[in-house]
C-alpha cells in the first residue's frame, strides 16, 4: 500500500495517546473473549462495537456471533455501516461485531488510514482525532499480538510508549526531529513502531533492566529509518528486488543519512545514532553500509538489527507483500538467512514468538 497519509503530525500526542491505548487493551485482554474458531474452521477476532459508531465504510467482511460457533455477516466490506443497526444491536447488547482473523491487516491498514485523514483534517475535533489514532494504534498492536508474539511479551511492550513520551518530554529537540517523521507513509510509520516495540522487548528478554537503555531502544527503534526521508520517494515504494545497482546504492545509503541527520542535531545519544547507523549491519559482516562484524557492532544495534528483519517478514510491506508466520519469519532467519544475527539476541526473539513454545524452558 502506498497511500501518503499525515498520520504523525504530532508524534507526542500520539504516544501520549498509546500509552493510554495499552492500558486499554491490557484491560480489555483480561475481560474480552479471545478469538473464537467457527464451524467452518475459521478463526474469528471481535471488534468491539463502539469503534464502529463512527459511520464509517467497513474495511472488512463484518459478521455478528450467533451462537458459539456461528457467525453471520451483518456488514459487507466497503459499505457504510449503518448506525441504526449498529444502535440496534448495542440495544440487544451485543458488544462486538467480529472480523475473520484472515482479514484483521486490512482493518488495520483501514483504520491507520482513516487516522490520517481524520488528523489532517480541519473539520475534525481534538477528540475525534484522538479516537481514531487510538483506534488505528489498537489495530497496529493487536495486529502485533496476532501474529504471534506471546502475552508476556505484549505486557511488557506496554512500556515502549511509556519510555518513549518520557524521554521525548524530557528532550524538546528530539521532537522536531520526529516532526520530521510527517509525511511518512503508514507503511513507515507501522514498521517503526513495530521495531521499536519489539526492539524494547528483545533487550528486556536479554535481562537489561537499565531506563535509559531501554529509552534508546524504545527511541532508536522509533527512528532507525529516519535516513530514508531522504530518499526519493519514489525510491522507498520500489521493492528492492527491482531496483538498478545505482538505486540500490542510494537506498543503502538511508542508514548513513539518518546518522547525519540526527548528528546535525547534536542533542542525540550516541547510541541512537549508532543504532540509526549500524540497524543493517549483522553478526557475520553482509551488512550494509560498512560490513561490521559482531564483535564491532553496536550492542543496541545487534537489536534493532534482528527486531528489524523480523517485522519486515512479519508485517506486509513493499519488499515481502505476503507476510510470513512468525515461526516462518524465524525459520527464514535461520535457514534462508543463515542466522546472520546475534546469538543471544536471536535466542530471545525466538524464545518471544508463541509458535516455538517448547523453546522457553531453554
Ligand atoms: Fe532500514
Ligand atoms: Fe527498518
Amino acid at each position: 500500500m502506498h497511500v501518503n497519509v499525515y498520520y504523525m503530525s504530532d508524534l507526542l500526542e500520539i504516544f501520549n495517546i498509546l500509552a493510554n491505548v495499552y492500558k486499554l487493551i491490557y484491560r480489555l485482554k483480561n475481560m474480552d473473549p479471545k478469538k473464537i474458531k467457527s464451524s467452518n474452521d475459521e478463526f474469528f477476532v471481535p471488534l468491539p462495537i463502539e469503534d464502529f459508531l463512527t459511520g464509517m465504510k467497513a474495511a472488512v467482511d463484518l459478521y455478528v456471533r450467533l451462537s458459539d460457533e456461528k457467525f453471520v455477516l451483518v456488514f459487507k466490506n466497503g459499505l457504510k455501516t449503518e448506525q441504526s443497526q449498529l444502535a440496534a444491536y448495542k440495544e440487544k447488547s451485543i458488544r462486538y461485531l467480529w472480523a475473520k482473523e484472515s482479514e484483521y491487516a486490512k482493518m488495520t491498514e483501514h483504520s491507520v488510514v482513516v487516522a490520517g485523514i481524520a488528523v489532517n483534517s480541519d473539520q475534525t475535533t481534538t477528540p475525534q482525532k484522538a479516537k481514531f489514532v487510538s483506534q488505528a494504534a489498537t489495530h497496529i498492536f493487536n495486529e502485533f499480538e496476532h501474529i504471534g508474539l506471546t502475552h508476556e511479551v505484549f505486557e511488557q511492550a506496554k512500556l515502549v510508549t511509556n519510555v518513549t513520551v518520557t524521554l521525548v518530554q524530557n528532550h524538546n529537540d528530539l521532537l522536531g526531529l520526529l516532526e520530521s517523521m510527517k509525511g511518512s507513509s503508514s507503511e513507515l510509520v507501522r514498521h517503526s513502531m513495530a521495531v521499536s516495540a519489539l526492539s524494547v522487548v528483545l533487550g528486556m528478554g536479554l535481562g537489561w533492566k537499565n531506563k535509559n537503555t531501554i529509552e534508546k531502544l524504545s527511541l532508536g527503534g522509533l527512528m532507525h529509518d529516519i535516513g530514508l526521508k531522504a530518499l526519493p520517494p519514489e525510491l522507498i515504494c520500489k521493492p528492492k528486488i527491482q531496483m538498478t545497482s545505482e538505486e540500490l546504492t542510494i537506498y543503502e545509503s538511508h542508514p548513513f543519512k539518518g546518522m547525519e541527520m540526527v548528528m546535525s542535531l547534536g542533542v542525540v545519544p550516541d547510541d541512537i545514532v549508532s543504532i540509526i547507523y549500524e540497524h543493517h549491519e549483522n553478526a557475520i559482516g553482509q551488512g550494509f553500509p560498512r560490513r561490521l562484524r559482531n564483535l564491532k557492532m553496536h550492542p543496541l544495534a545487534k537489536v534493532v538489527a534482528c527486531a528489524d528483519t523480523f517485522v519486515h517478514l512479519v508485517l506486509a510491506n513493499v519488499n515481502c507483500p505476503i507476510p510470513k508466520s512468525p515461526r516462518e519469519a524465524i525459520l527464514y532467519m535461520e535457514h534462508t538467512m543463515g542466522q546472520p544475527f546475534d546469538k543471544e539476541v536471536f535466542k530471545v526473539l525466538r524464545n518471544i514468538t508463541s509458535d516455538f513454545p517448547m523453546d522457553l524452558a531453554s
